[in-house]
């Protein structure tokens, strides 16, 4: 049978969804975005990124001018093409538990467009057994395709980059599946690691609670020598300086975003919440905003001060605020203070204020999202409790 398109991605307009089909379109495949949100269609289709993605939009504008890129709000274009890449959203609950029902939703709704002989290609962070799932309910309503699994992981802002260097992880049930997701992804990278699907499942995972657990044990030992009145960071440098065996230890900040704590609950109810490890490195990075507000309280009372947030976004240079703990500063803030003000260079947001009367306005300033342009923010003299370090001082006042 003859596609219109090499690939159909669904979800294309999302962080992980625009990137890879740029970088697939860029490499010569004829992509298809598929996606349900129309602002974002029109911003893609117009050549604009819906958000900040380093080297992106140029590449987006070149991949429209060539052809290579279509954009979708119909599930026809399923059918129209050879390969079908499902990237959407897979979130945990209010009560941390993954929510299943938005990926088998998706297979029950865009089940009818799949056409024998399909690969279809599952690329969200799933949690473990989801592809067999997906390989059960296809195989129930008779549909032949090849499905393979091939995690996404590339860090959020960098994946133009790291979609060229990253090696690609594939999984399938079957041969050809294997060798179909393989060849597919040689357009990106000669890079190809293969796993069966219930390790690969499970290598994503890992690869995201492995991170978090990093930032729990830098963020637990900020939190161990701010209390004694020492400063982590003289320390952290004096032990990674020339000293192997420690380069890995992060510096103290907010752990957040769409991933990590998901990712490392999804792991957690897997394990059947038996996943010490990562439910403690939970306790540690979602205490944060607590354990600032609690220190300063030590010396300060804040029930007549105006506190200012500099940074909303869930990490520096990013205008993504999903799951970002300066929300959650906030709120706690807002029991404890006068007022509270936000701003964020990147994060438009009608309640915020410009950083310059953020600082005219605050009585302290605590810097939420370390962006760069914070480093040469004229802090008037204020209190600023920074513990990204990014005024180097470290400190919590
Ligand atoms: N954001 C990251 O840095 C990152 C990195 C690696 C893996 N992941 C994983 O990738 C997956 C997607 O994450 P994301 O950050 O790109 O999410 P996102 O919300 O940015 O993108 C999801 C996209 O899917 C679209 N969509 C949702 N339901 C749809 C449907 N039924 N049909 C068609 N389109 C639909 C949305 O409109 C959106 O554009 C998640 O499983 C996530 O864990 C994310």
């Amino acid at each position: 049978m003859r596609f219109d398109y090499d690939l159909c991605v669904v979800g294309g307009c999302g962080h992980v969804g625009l990137p890879l089909s740029i970088m697939f379109a860029t490499n010569g495949k004829k992509v298809c975005i598929f996606d349900i949100n129309d602002q974002s269609l029109q911003l893609v289709s117009a050549g604009t990124m819906p958000f900040k993605e380093q080297d992106a939009e140029p590449l987006l504008q070149q991949a429209l001018q060539e052809g290579n890129l279509t954009l979708s709000n119909s599930p026809e274009s399923i059918s129209r093409s050879e390969a079908v890449v499902l990237i959407i959203g897979t979130p945990v609950d209010e009560f941390l538990n993954p929510r299943l029902r938005d990926m088998k939703r998706a297979i029950d709704m865009y089940s009818p467009y799949f056409v024998a002989g399909q690969l279809l290609v599952l690329r969200s962070t799933v949690f473990p057994g989801t592809t067999e799932f997906v390989v059960k309910s296809l195989s129930r309503a008779g549909i032949e395709i090849d499905v393979a699994f091939c995690p996404e992981r590339i860090a959020e802002g960098h994946a133009i980059k790291e979609l060229r260097e990253l090696p690609q992880i594939v999984s399938s049930f079957t041969a050809s599946g294997l060798q179909r997701a393989g060849t597919l992804f040689r357009s990106l990278t000669e890079d190809i690691v293969e796993l069966r699907p219930a390790e690969a499942e499970l290598a994503k995972l890992f690869t995201n609670a492995w991170r978090y657990l990093k930032f729990s044990v830098a963020n637990q030992f900020y939190m161990i020598a701010n209390d004694q009145g020492l400063d982590y960071y003289a320390i952290h440098h004096a032990l990674t300086y020339k000293y192997p065996r420690a380069q890995d230890l992060p510096t103290a900040g907010f752990a957040a975003g769409p991933c990590l704590l998901k990712d490392t609950m999804q792991l957690a109810a897997h394990y059947g919440n038996s996943f010490y490890l990562g439910q403690a490195a939970m306790l540690v990075n979602e205490g944060l905003p607590g354990y600032i507000v609690r220190s300063i309280q030590k010396t300060t009372n804040l029930a007549a001060l105006t506190v200012g947030i500099l940074g909303m976004a869930f990490k520096a240079e990013s205008d993504d605020t999903r799951s970002s703990l300066s929300y959650k500063l906030r709120k706690i803030l807002e029991m404890e203070c006068s007022e509270v003000l936000c701003t964020d260079p990147y994060v438009r947001d009608p309640g915020f204020v410009s950083a310059e009367e953020l600082v005219r306005r605050s009585d302290l300033l605590i810097v939420g999202a370390p962006h760069h342009s914070y480093r040469d923010l004229d802090t008037a003299g204020k209190p600023v409790v920074d513990i990204w370090n990014l005024y180097a001082h470290g400190g919590l006042v």
